[in-house]
Formats: C-alpha cells, structure tokens, sequence
C-alpha cells in the first residue's frame, strides 16, 4: 500500500493512494458536506456539494471524485466555495418541494442538515417546482418525485449491493426522474425484491416506508451502512 502525503488546509495529512479528498479529509477530521456520496457505493460526482479548491490556481472540483496526489494542497472552507454550496443547496430547494414541516423526512434529511450547515436562511433563486407524481403501487414502499434531488444513490445501492437493478434514470436534464423497470410503477417491478435498501439509502423524504413516521424513519442509514459493509441481502422487516 502506497501512502501518499497532502495538505487539507494547511494540515499535513496521509492518505492511501487511490483515496479520494473527501475520504482523506474526513479521516483527518475535517468536514466536507456532501449528499450523492454514500460511503460503500461508487461516487458518481454529481450534486456537487462536496466542491474543494485544488492546487496552485486553485480550481474547483468535486472531493468525492478527486484523487489523493503526492502534494496536494487542498482547501475546504473558503468564503467562494461556501457561496457556491449554498448556492448548490439553494438550487436544489427551488427545483423541488422541499417544504420539510410537512415531509416524512423532517428531522432526518441530509438535504435539511446540509441547508443547515451552508447558513441557507432563504432561497435566492425562483421557485422551479412542477407538481411531479407520488408513487404508491407498492405494497411497502413509497417515491414522491418533488423531494427527489436525484443524487442517484437509490440507483446505485439497488445495482452495487442488492444486484436487483430495479431504479434507473428515465429522462433528460430537468425531466430527469429515478425510476423503476423502465418507468413502470414500483409495484409492477418484476426485479424489486422489497429489501428496502433504496429507502434507507435516500437522503430525503423522497423514497419512503409506507409506514413511516418521522421517528420511525430514525437510523435507517445507520442499518444501511451495517448491510453495505456486511453486503448483506436482507428483506425489509
Ligand atoms: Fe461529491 Fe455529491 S458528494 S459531488
């Protein structure tokens, strides 16, 4: 194992080759808020909350898709890249409905805690949001498309830990949407073996347990990361 030594704001800190920033920052202690990572799963880069400056001309990239390098000279908490995560965050609070007094999800939404972590105190963008469909047809399940910020990790704990390749991306740009088989309802999905992986793994209220109340949504990404590092295939309970 090659270790290789960078700098995170002004730390000196040791990171295993291959490691990517966001990694090597958090075992350094140092936090970087991001929501389409979940630790286990391939990072795909794309809610771009998790933004670090990098290098001599100090570009902005995305730490959850960015390499350790042999004297990297990184930087999390500048005054231009808290404007853009709170901008990020902003974006995202237009493109949907993200009233939280009356989602599931209140209390235990990583999108609430990252509005709270960037100081958004409003939003400064025109509100976007189109009523999109609620989708109920399955027996135990729930998506709500208005609370979806597409960060795809439904996506990618259905294919990289349960194997069942039920969600998918139908669609382009802001018509983009999770969906299941092709866009059939949930409850039609010959592939969805009901582990209720996806469920656990989204950061909002958009995917839901049927059941669920707010406290009873409490730790279900805590059990999740049990089963990714077990890679576990349990039915929901
Ligand atoms: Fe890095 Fe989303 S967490 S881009």
């Amino acid at each position: 194992m090659t270790i290789v030594t960078l700098q995170i704001d002004g730390k000196i800190v040791g990171a295993r080759e291959g490691d990517t920033v966001l990694h090597a920052a958090r075992s350094a202690g140092v936090d970087i808020p991001a929501l389409c990572h979940l630790e286990g799963l391939t990072d795909v880069g794309s809610c771009r909350l998790c933004l670090v400056e990098v290098g001599d001309g100090k570009p902005m990239t995305p730490a959850c898709v960015t390499a350790v390098a042999e004297g990297l000279d990184v930087r999390t908490d500048t005054e231009r890249l808290r404007f853009h995560r709170r901008t990020v965050v902003e974006l995202m609070f237009a493109a949907g409905n993200h009233a939280c007094a009356v989602c599931v999800a209140n209390g235990d939404c990583e999108l609430q805690d990252a509005a709270v972590a960037v100081g958004m105190d409003h939003v400064g963008f025109e509100y976007q949001h189109k009523p999109l469909t609620v989708d109920v047809s399955h027996e135990l399940f729930g998506v709500d498309h208005n609370r979806c910020i597409l960060c795809t990790r439904c996506v990618r704990v259905c294919d990289e830990i349960e194997g069942a390749r039920t969600w998918g991306v139908s669609g382009r740009g802001a018509d983009a949407r999770v969906a299941t088989d092709l866009d059939q309802p949930w409850g039609d999905s010959p592939t969805c073996t009901s582990c209720g992986k996806c469920v656990m793994a989204c950061p909002t209220g958009a995917l839901f347990h049927r059941g669920d109340t707010v406290s009873g949504i409490d730790h279900r990404r805590d059990r999740l990361a049990s089963l990714i590092a077990a890679r576990e295939h349990k039915p929901w309970p």
